[in-house]
């Protein structure tokens, strides 16, 4: 790990991805989300039709391609995922992908084709990384681990209002109680409730712990 990385994991919906793209946006560091390879993985699998059993075998030979630096929003260093050379952004965001996409994460080689692509992307660069074991598994020796959480009912609103169709709670009691690499809050992370908190409120909480590990903003977050 030459670059640094910090790491915020949560449930869905807990704010997670909005916090590390402006928390990415004030350092100018690439904002990596780690269930856009998950999700990346489960479209593949609906595309090609892959029943469980041959899953393993089936990511053996998949490619994805990593396309980084092209700037989200304006403002958020932002990387896009190509899977057998098709880009992959188009379709994150489809109902099937979010109806499979935790059972997909519950498969060790799943988890473990995509970790080796997220840990390989530290050697070269400073990341904000989301998702659900970014503190615990992937990179736990990293001092910055964030763990943001809100009440089930603001999780539910907050992914209504951004009209997807997604079982969030089912999806949360399959990461929580899977065997490999379940939502755990990791030793040593700061927990941050976002219940009552705005984006820039939580951005900044997040951004007042990093000054003392010497991590200094280049632009503020406004
Ligand atoms: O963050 P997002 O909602 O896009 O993640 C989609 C799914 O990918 C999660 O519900 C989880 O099943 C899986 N995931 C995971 N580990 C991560 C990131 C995502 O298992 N680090």
């Amino acid at each position: 790990m030459a670059g640094r990385v910090i790491a915020i994991d949560g449930p869905a919906a807990s704010g997670k991805s909005s916090v590390s793209r402006g928390v990415a946006a004030a350092l100018d560091w690439l904002f990596v989300s780690s269930g856009h390879f998950y999700r990346t993985v489960a479209w593949g699998t609906v595309r090609d039709g892959v029943s469980s059993d041959d899953l393993a075998a089936w990511i053996s030979l998949r490619q994805l391609t990593l396309l980084n630096d092209n700037k989200d929003q304006g403002t958020t260093r932002n990387i896009s995922l190509l899977l057998d050379g098709e880009n992959t952004t188009p379709h994150l965001s489809e109902p099937e992908v979010a109806a499979t996409v935790s059972l997909i994460a519950t498969v060790p080689a799943v988890r473990d084709f995509i970790n080796a692509r997220l840990r390989a992307l530290a050697e070269h660069h400073d990341l904000v990384m989301e998702g659900r074991d970014i503190g615990s598994v992937v990179f736990p020796e990293t001092p910055w681990k964030f763990y943001l959480d809100a009440s089930p009912e603001v999780r539910a609103r907050r992914r209504s209002s951004e009209g997807a169709i997604d079982s969030v709670s089912e999806r949360d009691r399959l990461d929580s109680t899977r065997a490999t690499a379940p939502l755990i809050i990791p030793n040593g992370s700061i927990v941050i409730d976002t219940t009552h908190l705005d984006l820039q409120q939580v951005i900044a909480t997040v951004l007042s712990y990093l000054d003392p590990l010497t991590v200094t903003p280049t632009r503020s977050v406004q």
